[in-house]
């Protein structure tokens, strides 16, 4: 979808370096990797791997969770298909990949202290992406996530010998309270050691009380720790190069080795419920015929970017501070709206049109929806359309629960589908021209180049194959299902029509 090389990369700036390409600069090198168990960590751990074959050792920071330490959630992460490629051609390669046991909310990252001598002697570029995506968590414990935990990491960063570049990963809304949005940081309503004293000092349920006071204009606590934790990166960075990558929503994979690949269940895109995943979680419960209506602007742009065009900047970014040894605080706006624009009308209309195609097994109803801007509609609609059912179905199956789940998924991105912003994407761009031809190809993040038909489509059958583990052979049978459906769903909107009209005409 992608095609090879740029014309940007014609115009290459003489500040590159032609001698180190991107793969050789990993070459021999130490990586150390904080949210590499998550949906975009498991890509950056993959990407790494599979183009920079000459990587020394990654560590990656596990926390023990539902009974697994590090190692065991280790092996477990490296089962994922998307290793498989790499598991038969280098499946040796994946013994470069060591756990760290550690947990950012304790200090010293609960890191045992020979591992800490072990990353403070060895690690030259570090990968920051570990963070709690939850919308509405609680301030307390986002606070400890994501603004407590990366100062925590810098504290540990700054004890490192061989440090060559730290990305800390943010997000392209932590300045959502602006509508144009420019690689800078902007100082939040109330700064990071105010705040660390305030939930230091005040028990959770006072923090909770003033919550919706302190995160002020955003509209969530995500934002606002993640805006909090750039601040206080931009006051006190060490003495080694810092880049900040922030992505807009971030989907399915756009290129190989698994076009369309997405989290599985057990990652955010499940339950139907995180809301920092709630595009990719409403998504699938459309496929199933569950989730019709929306909130939303349907002209206002989505500003959505494939998982792998991100983790292909991040990896460039170090490249390109690692090699320049630029100690200015880069940022990167990773996303699509200013260069290829799609609206949410575009994008629902493709993703339906898609499911259609290629309709999930066992769908509920017909996979159909709309998206208004009028609230009053859309109450309207969620009742007719998805609560009325529920509740008509749920002594069969607990409907009524996964609606409650999308209901409060829907509502966590109605700021973010009812708005847009301008995100100035200038740095990514002046990136770009500083690849080789070769580099542009294999680390693509010139998102201009998003087929987004195609793309879209690869995103709906990566839900099928990665979310809901349904082999290709089970399509021909889920299409006749859903065009059964389509005739019941066509009889009962005529019978609807007859009984409205006959309603008002009696
Ligand atoms: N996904 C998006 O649409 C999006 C958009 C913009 C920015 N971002 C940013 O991208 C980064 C990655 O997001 P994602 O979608 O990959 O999120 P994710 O799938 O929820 O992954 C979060 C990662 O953080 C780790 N983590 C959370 N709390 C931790 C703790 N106390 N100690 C150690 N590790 C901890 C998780 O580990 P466990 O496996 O142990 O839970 C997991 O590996 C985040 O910084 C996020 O803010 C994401």
């Amino acid at each position: 979808m992608v095609t090879k090389g740029t014309e940007m990369s014609a115009l290459r700036n003489p500040g590159t370096n032609p001698e180190t390409s991107v793969s050789e600069f990993y070459n021999g090198k130490t990586v150390f990797i904080t949210g590499g168990t998550g949906f975009m960590g498991k890509v950056l751990l993959e990407k790494l791997l599979r183009a920079c074959s000459g990587v020394s050792k990654i560590y990656l920071l596990i926390r023990p969770k539902r009974g697994q330490d590090a190692q065991q959630r280790l092996q477990e992460l490296l089962c994922s298909p998307l290793f498989d490629p790499l598991r038969k051609e280098r499946p040796n390669d994946l013994g470069k990949v060591l756990p760290i046991q550690g947990d950012i909310t304790q200090p010293e990252l609960a890191i045992s202290p020979s591992d800490r001598a072990l990353l403070t002697r060895s690690v030259n570029i570090v990968f920051h992406s570990a963070a709690t995506v939850k919308f509405d968590e609680k301030l307390k414990l986002s606070v400890t996530i994501n603004m407590l935990g990366t100062q925590r990491l810098i504290e540990l960063c700054k004890r490192m010998d061989n440090l060559e570049c730290l990305v800390h990963v943010s997000t392209a809304y932590c300045n959502c309270d602006r509508s144009e949005v420019k690689e800078v940081v902007y100082p939040p309503p109330i700064g990071p050691d105010q705040i660390t004293s305030l939930v230091d000092t005040l028990d959770e349920d006072l923090v909770d009380s003033l919550t919706t006071k302190l995160v002020g204009k955003r509209p969530n606590t995500y934002t606002f720790t993640k805006a909090l934790a750039e601040c206080w990166l931009k006051d006190n960075k060490g003495d080694f190069p810092l880049v900040i990558v922030r992505p807009s929503i971030v989907l399915s994979s756009i290129n190989g080795p698994l076009q369309g690949w997405v989290d599985n269940w057990n990652g955010p895109t499940g339950n139907y419920g995180l809301c920092g995943s709630s595009a990719r979680s409403i998504i699938a419960a459309a496929g199933k015929g569950l989730f019709r209506s929306m909130l939303c602007d349907p002209d206002k742009t989505a500003d959505i970017v494939p998982v792998d065009m991100v983790i292909n900047l991040m990896l460039v970014a170090a490249w390109r501070a690692g090699t320049t040894k630029s100690k200015e605080l880069k940022i990167y706006n990773c996303c699509t709206g200013q260069r290829r624009p799609i609206t949410w009308k575009k994008f629902i209309g493709l993703c339906f049109k898609y499911m259609r195609k290629n309709p999930l097994s066992e769908v509920t109803w017909y996979p159909d929806g709309t998206v208004t801007i009028s609230r009053t509609l859309n109450t309207i609609n969620r009742y007719l359309l998805q609560w009325l059912p529920a509740y008509i179905m749920d002594s069969v199956v607990c409907m009524v629960r996964i609606q409650d789940k999308l209901n409060k998924a829907a509502t966590c991105l109605e700021y973010f589908t009812t708005q847009e912003w301008r995100f100035e994407d200038e740095n990514v761009r002046q990136l770009v021209t500083t690849l080789s031809e070769a580099d542009s190809a294999e680390f693509s993040f010139d998102v201009a180049k998003i087929d987004w038909e195609n793309y879209i489509e690869n995103y709906v059958l990566g839900i099928r194959k990665f979310i809901f583990k349904e082999d290709a052979a089970t399509l021909p049978k889920a299409r006749k299902q859903v065009s059964r459906l389509y005739w019941i769903y066509r009889i009962i909107q005529v019978i609807s029509v007859m009984c409205l009209w006959h309603f008002f005409n009696a």
